[in-house]
């Protein structure tokens, strides 16, 4: 009977070996900002995919060399490097999935609303480029602060006349990974079954993990709840010290968005299993934007789960509150810089 197991699953992967060669890979995706901490090693991953046909790297410096080492890599997609202002617009031609972690990462002592100035303009450059190029794709921002450049985006694409907010998606992924790893770690459970929501936004305060809600169920003391969601809030700020000047997180994130960009691509496949946690468009709460978990099909945003915030703890509860300002000013800040240009 073992040998017949055996051989039906010997002849069960004969048959899937196949299908899995007959993935279609497809699918054009652009990283901006690519010759980055960030940049390089999510370029890595994506060439990892087998559903990406393209690869289009593009920097203000120091791409080509990112790009030739890559291409080296014996996987489907194609890669391509683009350089400056000038070579944007063909960077994006029928792009799929534009992904921005171009911008300038935090330093010790720095809040990421510190680089607000900066990223800002940067994040509002490259959309305009986007919405004249690649007007459908997914947009996925990670270039902080995210709870003012995803609104900056969002107001930038409706100056073109082409804003389809189920479509722009703020990257909070790393959020939930860190959650995650943390809660699994605490509570001694195998990782790969572990899901935590995240929701509210991605600064500080602002980043509520939903421990109630954990998959599966386990029980927190309210000295673990605090203890792990202030870990969870500060886990960016860990890093920065850690690296002590040299950066934020880099390849943590990597994994994260590399995570969001596959997640997206099998929406667009026509997987109809594809949930996330993303900071985007939102009728939640009071609030325009919010992060919360949400459904990607093959239009983009198809639902924003709602029944996570039903049944939350007190603590919850308070914190919701408690962070809704901070985040509504953040909001407002990009809407204001985005519309002042103008
Ligand atoms: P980095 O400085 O290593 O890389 C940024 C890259 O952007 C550089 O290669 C730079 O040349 C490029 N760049 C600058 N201006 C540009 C422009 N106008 N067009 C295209 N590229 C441009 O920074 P790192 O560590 O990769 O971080 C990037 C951003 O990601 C930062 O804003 C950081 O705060 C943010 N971040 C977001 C996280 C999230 O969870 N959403 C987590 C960690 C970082």
């Amino acid at each position: 009977a073992l040998r017949q197991s055996f051989a039906r699953k010997a002849k069960n992967q004969d048959q899937t070996s196949p299908n899995m060669l007959q993935v279609q890979a497809s699918f054009k995706v652009a990283v901006l900002g690519a010759a980055g901490g960030i940049g390089q090693p999510l370029a890595l991953l994506v060439k990892m995919s087998p559903l990406v046909s393209d690869l289009h790297l593009y920097d203000i410096a120091n791409v080509k060399g990112v790009a030739a080492d890559l291409s080296h890599c014996n996987t489907p997609s194609r890669v391509l490097d683009f350089t400056g202002q000038d070579e944007l617009a063909n960077c994006l031609k029928d792009v799929d999935v534009v992904v921005i972690p171009a911008g300038v990462p935090r330093k010790p002592g720095m809040t990421r609303d510190d680089l607000f100035n900066i990223n800002a303009s940067i994040v509002k450059t490259l959309v305009e480029a986007v919405a004249d190029n690649c007007p459908d794709a997914f947009i996925h921002i990670i270039s902080n602060p995210v709870n003012s450049t995803v609104p900056i985006a969002a107001e930038v694409l409706k100056q073109k006349g082409v804003y389809n907010p189920k479509k722009l998606f703020g990257v909070t992924t790393l959020d939930v990974v860190r959650a995650n790893t943390f809660v699994a770690q605490n509570k001694n459970l195998k990782l790969i079954d572990v899901d935590v929501p995240v929701i509210g936004g991605h600064a500080g305060i602002t980043i509520l993990p939903l421990l109630s809600k954990t998959k599966p169920s386990v029980t927190f003391t309210d000295e673990e709840v605090q203890d792990l969601t202030v870990r969870i809030q500060n886990a960016g700020t860990e890093v920065v010290e850690a690296k002590a000047g040299a950066g934020s997180a880099t390849l943590s994130m990597a994994y994260a968005a590399a995570r969001f960009v596959e997640s997206s691509l099998r929406a667009l496949d026509g997987d109809s299993d594809v949930y996330e946690c993303s900071f985007v468009q939102s009728e939640l709460t009071e609030l325009p934007f919010f992060a919360s978990r949400i459904k990607i099909g093959k239009q983009g945003v198809e639902a924003v789960i709602s029944s996570d915030l039903q049944g939350l703890t007190e603590y919850e509860e308070k914190a919701l509150e408690a962070l809704k300002p901070e985040l509504k000013a953040s909001i407002e800040k990009g809407v204001a810089f985005a519309t002042k240009q103008t």
